[in-house]
């Protein structure tokens, strides 16, 4: 075998891969992307050798500036990738060998590409859970902000979608703060079990040689190293839980989008979204169509696909690598992109929507939102909530038949319902009353929300 048909493991072999051998294995297409870290996790490996006597000083710093000018190479697109060199991890030590010779065909030494697929990958993902963290952190703080300049809006809430209770605005948006709160914990939980040390194990068993995992444990800023050779190259629960993180964090987004869309609607008008947010129709001139929250909604798809995939490439897997497990990347990489391009959608629309307080407020008027307050003003009174409650029903309904709301009952319509009932009914079934007069604690009263707004400041401002 010559020239491109010369594996790096070719030596046992007569016969050249066949071309579908090729195709069927090469991953380089979409694992190139782990180049840095397959760097650095190759620098501290070279490092690592070198202080064990098996590399040589001279050899070290060959490698360290082969791949330096290699990962220049890289980020200049100056690099070619071939496919029939499978991998980033070949891809690059072939081309690190090419370039200084003796000293990259030792680098290998004491490493397989099973620790150090592993690695790379734990390296990947917790370079990706860096920014993922902040912008998950900034759209938390988008909502705290747009609750901010609410705190005064009255608005619908809604059981069934049918209008419930008078609340606010702010409460409303905070709701989805400690929803994306949570998931920053899950965030923070992925990390962890990313952060164990797979290298240093060779391809399952260990290695014949005294090597230091404490030092590419430190050197790579681990928290721990993984104790079991076979468990760390056949171990994928770190991509399953980051998986898990972005299925939850798409559900709550898309969730979010989903009110977007029935807000932005010309039925409720209760916002609109920023024009350069919206598309229009190729057919009808009016529409402003809320494109990018459908898109994120939809985008939930893939999520929950990407974590379910990765379950069933791991499911009856025996220890301990497979090359199975080469099918856990590119659900990994589309979860990644797909969460970093829907926060930062999401977080533009949110920091852009105008609100309309009006039409919020002429909607809370509807639907009799008040009447729990009603009942409870005769709870105050004596009257037992199951009667006060029957009592109530019966304004409503009398309110439906004559085709009237609670604001257009005069006070002695009211009063003909209970002996027990004063002027003071009028105020009490009023919109604007009924969020103060909530007193337990995480209320939709103003202070309540403040309570929230300082909390979450406190953890993501
Ligand atoms: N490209 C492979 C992967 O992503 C690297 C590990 C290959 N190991 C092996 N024994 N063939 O999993």
């Amino acid at each position: 075998m010559s020239g491109d048909n010369k594996k790096l493991w070719g030596g046992r072999f007569k016969d050249a891969s066949s071309e579908i051998t090729e195709r069927l294995s090469a991953s380089v297409q979409y694992d190139a992307r782990m180049y840095k870290q397959d760097i650095r996790g190759s620098i501290a490996h070279a490092r690592m050798l070198c202080r064990m006597g098996i590399l040589s000083a001279d050899e070290l710093q060959a490698i360290e500036n082969g791949l330096a000018a290699i990962r220049q190479e890289i980020e200049n697109g100056e690099f070619s990738f071939s496919e029939k060199l499978e991998d980033i991890h070949m891809n690059i030590e072939s081309a690190l060998t090419e370039r200084i010779g003796e000293a990259g065909k030792r680098l290998h030494t004491a490493r397989s590409r099973n620790d150090q697929v592993a690695l790379d990958t734990r390296l990947y993902i917790t370079d990706e859970i860096k920014e993922i963290r902040e912008s998950l952190a900034s759209l938390i703080m988008t909502l705290v902000s747009l609750a901010e300049k609410n705190k005064d809006t009255v608005m619908p809430g809604y059981t069934h979608m049918q209008v419930a209770q008078p609340v606010i605005f702010a409460q409303h948006i905070l709701a989805y703060a400690w929803q994306f709160s949570r998931d920053t914990r899950r965030l923070d939980f992925a990390a962890a079990s990313a952060s164990s040390l797979p290298l240093g194990v060779g391809a399952l068993a260990g290695v014949n040689y005294k090597n230091d995992r404490e030092f590419l444990r430190s050197e790579l800023g681990f928290n721990d190293i993984a104790l079991n050779s076979m468990d760390a190259v056949s171990d994928r629960d770190f991509i399953l839980d980051f998986l898990y993180f972005s299925a939850t964090l798409g559900m709550h987004m898309s969730r979010l989008c989903e009110e977007l869309v029935l807000w932005s609607g010309s039925e409720f008008s209760y916002i609109k979204l920023a024009d350069n947010l919206t598309t229009g129709s190729s057919i009808m001139p009016q529409k402003r169509n809320p494109d990018l929250a459908e898109l994120i909604r939809g985008k939930s798809g893939r999520l929950y696909g990407n974590l379910f995939s990765l379950f069933t490439v791991l499911k009856g897997l025996p220890m301990t690598y497979n090359r199975d497990l080469q099918e856990d990347k590119e659900g990994l990489f589309d979860s990644i992109d797909t969460v970093k391009i829907s926060i930062e959608g999401l977080t533009a629309m949110i920091s852009t929507l105008a609100v309309n307080k009006e039409r919020m407020r002429a909607a809370v008027y509807s639907n009799f939102s008040t009447a729990t307050d009603a009942a409870d003003y005769l709870v105050k009174k004596g009257v037992p909530f199951r009667e006060s409650h029957a009592i109530v029903g019966s304004i409503v309904r009398y309110c439906e038949d004559s085709q009237k709301d609670f604001f257009s009952l005069g006070v002695d319509e009211f009063k003909k319902f209970s002996p027990l009932i004063e002027d003071d009914i009028i105020d009490c079934v009023k919109p604007e009353g009924s969020t103060e007069r909530k007193q337990s604690m995480g209320s939709t009263a103003k202070s309540e929300i403040e309570r929230q707004i300082a909390a979450l400041k406190e953890k993501f401002g």
